[in-house]
């Protein structure tokens, strides 16, 4: 998989995610999965919290070579919906993009074939997650870095089509065996499917998929 030209000014980056290692590791999973999602033939795909986006265009690019598939984006940070468009059209891309919080407009009969989801996974204070300002939208996870996710999760079994993957970046305070077992419930299994540890930090990709009969 390609990895997209991502051209971020001063600007930008006072507000915006830069690429970095988790971004990466997502895209390095995509990879490494490629196959699977070839065969899920994906005709709707959506990355939530996209940033710059970078691992949506790479997704994009990567599967526009075999499907013409629907790529839709969000970010609750404006500036970071403007980044992502810029980054899919400099990679020839055509990338969808609106700004919300998490999936709140996402209308209940739309289903997508892949989510992708790198949170604020960091773990903070609470107050931190309802900090105003953009960049700590990037990184303020809340209590064991799980508030923003754990408020998604619930939402996956009605946005993931049947035959869907969801792939989410965490680290090892999320505790990934417990999101895992959360999944449990909506009859969704989870695997943890690479990790990498990097200065300190050891992050791992977990996909998951509806349990079918
Ligand atoms: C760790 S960054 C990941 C950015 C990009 N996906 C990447 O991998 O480089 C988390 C992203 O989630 C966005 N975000 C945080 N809370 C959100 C929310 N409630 N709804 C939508 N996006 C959110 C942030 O603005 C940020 O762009």
């Amino acid at each position: 998989m390609e990895t997209p030209i991502v051209k971020l000014d001063i600007q930008d980056l006072e507000t915006v995610y830069e690429p970095s290692e988790d971004s990466f590791l997502l895209i390095d999973a995509l990879e490494a999965d490629f196959e699977k999602l070839k065969k899920a033939k994906p005709v709707m795909c959506l990355e939530i919290g996209s940033g710059s986006g970078v691992v949506i265009t790479a997704l994009a690019k990567a599967l526009n070579r075999f499907f013409p598939a629907y790529f839709m984006a969000v970010d609750i940070n404006s500036n970071a919906c403007r980044v992502t468009k810029r980054v899919g059209q400099d990679n020839l891309v055509d990338i969808n993009v609106l700004q919300m919080d998490l999936i709140n407009l996402v209308k209940k009969e739309n289903t997508f074939d892949v989510v992708i989801f790198n949170p604020p996974y960091v773990v903070t204070e609470s107050l931190e997650v309802l900090d105003q300002r953009l960049i700590s939208k990037t990184w303020a996870g809340g209590i064991d870095g799980r508030e923003v996710m754990d408020m998604l999760f619930p939402h996956i079994p009605n946005i993931l089509s049947n035959n869907g993957l969801f792939y989410l970046v965490t680290i090892k305070q999320n505790d990934p065996i417990s999101i895992i077992n959360v999944f449990k419930q909506w009859k969704m299994s989870g695997e943890i499917i690479c990790d990498r540890k990097i200065r300190g930090e050891h992050l791992y990709i977990l996909r998951f998929v509806k349990i079918t009969l």
